[in-house]
């Protein structure tokens, strides 16, 4: 079996095209999955992509294909400011993980500034919109 990255996205990215475009731009969540798939076929890896608006079922997913994995990508949308339930499933999982917002959240309102989940993160990409998830996963495939 090729190795896989998990990659991740939270509440409301399934909008992606439709909502705020002048923020997330007009590519959709489908267009993200090719993006993210032809990155890791380039790379040689295979890639489980999920998006969930739900915490539950996000951190199912990551209990599910974590373990195993070379790392995780995640832009946990909102869960990014609050959720200390994906933050200790992050933490318990123990892999890297690399965190993606696909704006810059230094550059919005204050409390998009604070990220709880970032704390288990080995970095974090944020305000490059999808080319972020393809460097994190060139980080997660060539780390030593
Ligand atoms: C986001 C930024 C978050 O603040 C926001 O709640 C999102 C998307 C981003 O990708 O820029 O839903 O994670």
């Amino acid at each position: 079996m090729k190795q896989w990255v998990v990659v991740v996205n939270g509440p409301n990215l399934n909008l992606l095209g439709k909502r705020e475009p002048e923020i997330y731009g007009t590519r959709t969540l489908d267009d993200l999955e090719k993006t993210v798939t032809a990155k890791a076929a380039e790379l040689g890896i295979d890639v489980r992509f999920y998006q969930s608006n739900s915490e539950g079922e996000i951190i199912d997913f990551l209990h599910q294909h974590g373990p195993g994995s070379l790392g995780i990508v995640i832009n946990p949308a909102a869960l990014a400011h609050y959720s200390l339930a994906l933050y200790d499933c992050l933490q318990a999982l123990a892999l890297p993980v690399v965190e993606v917002h696909i704006s810059n959240i230094h550059a919005r309102e204050e409390f998009r500034s604070k990220s709880v989940t970032a704390r288990a993160a080995r970095g974090v990409i944020t305000g490059l919109g999808f080319a972020g998830y393809e460097l994190a996963l060139e980080y997660l495939t060539n780390q030593k």
